[in-house]
């Protein structure tokens, strides 16, 4: 099988419980880190690292990311009448050329695993990334692109790892590291959300994968397993057992965890900060509140 990854799956069926009310009608992958919406972020990346063809796993309610992909005529009329060519060119960045772009509808948010399983028919027998949009990641290089050169030297199926406090274990998948060899660790099992006592390290999977169709043959049976959800981290494990090998690897770049308002919030403030245009003010409004809190205590 080639190692070259031009597929990538992007699962944004989940419900976004964690922020609603907004949830209820914008899509968590549209929610915008300073101008941009976190969808963006993952494309961007995915085209660093070869991408060509892009499936989105969708649901109930996800229009608003079908809409986003589309040329939107009437605006770009009235940009070009008024001369605005740097926005038509900011626009211009967001369109996919056409066919390059599938969706699937997930019908029941039955679990990560599923999502990806869904769309197992535009996938055939190659392998493919897998990125979750939620999970932003800033990098010199982007993360996919580390992973994709890496992966043509390994094959087998990769996950992207950070390690994480031990006690925040149960909030992620964690390898049971066989090899740790620098950047590249192997892994001989892989847990869902363990808890802390019960974790074989604190190596977390994030976001962004790389696997072999042999992962979606091992969904087709997948029982309901962490959170009585269809997990994707139980079908790369199942691929240890049978011989195909599973590698971590350690990204540099850091990572927000945009699903958590925690971790959006920082990522806006970080995605700020980089910008030329917020840096100077948005720097003295921290200083001022940071000072003004400090007086107050
Ligand atoms: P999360 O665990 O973050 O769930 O899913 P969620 O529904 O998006 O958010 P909360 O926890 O309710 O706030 C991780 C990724 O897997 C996708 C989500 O869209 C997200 O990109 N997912 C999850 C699916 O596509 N389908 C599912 O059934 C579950």
């Amino acid at each position: 099988m080639s190692r070259k990854v031009t597929k990538a799956i992007f699962p944004v069926a989940g419900l976004g419980t964690r922020f609603l009310p907004a949830t209820k009608s914008v899509p968590k992958e549209i929610m915008t880190l300073v101008d941009r919406p976190l969808v963006q972020y993952a494309i961007d990346e995915a085209r660093a690292a070869g991408i060509t063809e892009f499936i989105f796993v969708t649901s109930r309610g996800k229009s608003a990311l079908e809409d986003y992909f589309d040329h939107n005529p009437i605006l770009e009329e009235e940009l070009r009448a008024k001369g605005k060519d740097k926005l038509l060119e900011t626009l211009d960045a967001t369109n996919m050329e056409s066919g390059a772009i599938a969706y699937i509808r997930q019908h029941k948010a039955l679990g990560l695993g599923h999502a990806v399983w869904c769309a197992r028919r535009l996938i055939g027998d190659e392998p493919f990334a897998v990125m979750l949009p939620d999970d932003v990641i800033a990098a010199e290089k982007p993360c996919l692109q580390q992973m994709v050169e890496a992966y043509e030297e390994t094959g087998g199926n990769m996950v992207a790892t950070m390690e994480v406090a031990p006690e925040r274990t149960s909030a992620y998948g964690i390898l049971d590291v066989a090899e740790n060899v620098g950047t590249v660790v192997r892994a001989r099992g892989m847990v869902e959300k363990p808890k802390p006592e019960e974790a074989p390290s604190n190596l977390a999977v994030i976001g962004r994968y790389i696997m072999g169709p042999s992962v979606l043959y091992n969904l087709n049976h997948m029982k309901k397993g962490s959170g009585g959800e269809i997990q994707l981290t139980d079908a790369i494990a199942e691929d240890i057992g049978n011989g195909v090998p599973v590698f971590g690897y350690r990204f540099k770049g850091q990572r927000f965890d945009c699903g958590s308002k925690a971790g959006f919030l920082q990522a806006t403030v970080s995605f700020a900060l980089a910008r030329d245009d917020l840096r100077d003010d948005l720097t003295r409004y921290l200083n001022d509140i940071v000072a003004t809190s400090k007086a107050a205590q």
